[in-house]
């Protein structure tokens, strides 16, 4: 991994050995998911990020789902019985003998954590030549974390759990959020060295901050400026909770580069997706990730834009319209009750009010095309595969199972006949 310049190995441990009972789950806690992706997956995908040269994961209750959603991304340790943090860590040693350089300690349960600040840890680690750089935060109600004990020239001396702490300990704002950046060899050192000789009978990781010290090797930390960014699942409510932080986050992001979100707490956007400037979000619209939105769009209310949709400028895509896996081409108006799977429409089109694609036959997926300039009327069924030329028309209430050339014009549907009523007798 490259920081400032200069090369360095990073390892980077991820903590998923614990149980999460909080959260009632039969599932591991750690396959639950932020928008579409699991928590272990965000951390993972931060640790990647950061430019971790290697990422092990260590695994305990329920390891095989987690092993499911990392796949041979990282290595895995086992941590069978559950004897603490620092003991989590220890299980990766094999990992970390021999090899010179920066272990930094992720939560798989600490998800929304920036690449940034982490590079800023690793960064800062390297720059003052410390052994053990923590990543802190002042907390106004620190009940429940570990505190950072500083002696008077604020030099961090060691971390107290919240059950070891007396009431002097108790006051400390500054708590620990669990996310380190050791240097290798003088981790190993120390964690040979800690006891289960606390409240809790368990091998505290947080002990090795007390360690370097008395050995006279520096440590620091780095107090994080959103404390949000530190924030873990436990339970339903913070799962809830993170994944509006992260919604926020992210509707901020787009926001700051020209799109008008009307309702940011109502409008659900995943990651890594791309909208132009000047495209206007109404409420209570999802993108999925990967979507690309050009400029000047007008998207909403109640739209639903999945998976592999791609979509130009000045496209209008209106209340309660669905679209998966498909491209629209610019100034196309796709404007109300609407869904599009698998379809590529091409400019200046407009979709018709209760238009459909029949895109599934119960086996397979199929395509449909639909050109420039067509005017498709409204509650059309497409039955996939189906082309549909440029400028061609469709009228109302057909449903189309054979392609349509360009400049022709479809229809399919019963001839209306009306039949005169029988007068009620008097
Ligand atoms: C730990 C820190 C505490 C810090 C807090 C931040 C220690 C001793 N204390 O507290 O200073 O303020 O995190 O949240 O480290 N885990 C394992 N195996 C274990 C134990 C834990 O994999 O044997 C994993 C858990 O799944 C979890 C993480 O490590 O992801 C932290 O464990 P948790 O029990 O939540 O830490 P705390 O004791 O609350
Ligand atoms: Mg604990």
């Amino acid at each position: 991994m490259k920081i400032d310049d200069k090369e360095s190995y990073v390892i980077t441990i991820i903590m998923a050995a614990g149980k999460g009972s909080r959260m009632k789950t039969q599932k591991s806690k750690l396959v639950h998911k932020i928008y579409d992706k699991e928590l272990v997956k965000r951390v993972a995908e931060i640790a990647k990020s950061v430019g971790s040269d290697e990422i092990v994961t260590v695994v305990g209750h329920l390891r095989e789902q987690v092993q499911d959603v990392l796949g041979d991304s990282v290595k895995y340790v086992y941590q069978d019985e559950l004897l603490g943090t620092g003991h989590a860590v220890m299980q990766a040693k094999k990992y970390l003998e021999g090899k010179k350089g920066k272990a930094i300690i992720l939560y798989g349960d600490v998800p929304i954590l920036r690449t940034q600040t982490l590079k800023n840890l690793v960064s800062k680690s390297i720059k003052n030549k410390e052994y053990a750089t923590l990543l802190t935060a002042i907390y106004e109600n620190p009940t429940g974390y570990g505190r950072i004990i500083r002696d008077e020239g604020g030099n961090i001396k060691a971390i107290v759990e919240e059950k070891d702490a007396d009431p002097l300990q108790k006051k400390i704002k500054e708590i620990n959020s669990g996310i380190y950046c050791f240097d290798i060899e003088e981790l190993l050192n120390s964690l040979d060295e800690i006891k289960p000789d606390n409240s809790q009978g368990e091998y505290y990781l947080t002990d090795v901050i007390r360690i370097m010290n008395e050995r006279g090797l520096k440590t620091g930390a780095v107090i994080v400026e959103d404390n949000t960014e530190i924030l873990g699942v436990n339970d339903r409510a913070q799962l809830e909770l993170l994944t509006r932080v992260l919604r926020m986050r992210i509707n901020a992001e787009h926001m700051k580069k020209g799109v008008t979100i009307e309702d940011a707490n109502a409008t659900y956007i995943y990651d890594d997706v791309n909208i132009g400037v000047d495209t206007v979000i109404h409420p209570n619209t999802t993108i999925k990730s990967g979507v690309t939105i050009g400029d000047n769009c007008e998207i909403g209310p109640n739209a639903y834009i999945r998976e592999g949709c791609k979509i130009g400028n000045n496209v209008k895509v209106g209340n309660f319209v669905e679209l998966k896996k498909t491209k629209v081409g610019d100034r196309t108006k796709v404007p109300h009750f609407i869904y599009l799977g698998d379809c590529e429409v091409g400019e200046d089109s407009n979709i018709g009010c209760g238009t459909i694609t029949c895109n599934y036959d119960g086996k397979h997926k199929h395509k449909t095309v639909i050109g420039n300039r067509t005017f498709i009327g409204s509650n059309v069924n497409l039955v996939a595969p189906v082309t549909i030329g440029d400028d061609a028309l469709i009228a109302a209430g057909s449903t189309i199972t054979d392609d349509i050339p360009s400049d022709f014009m479809g229809i399919a549907r019963e001839r209306q006949i009306n039949k005169k009523r029988k007068k009620k007798e008097e």
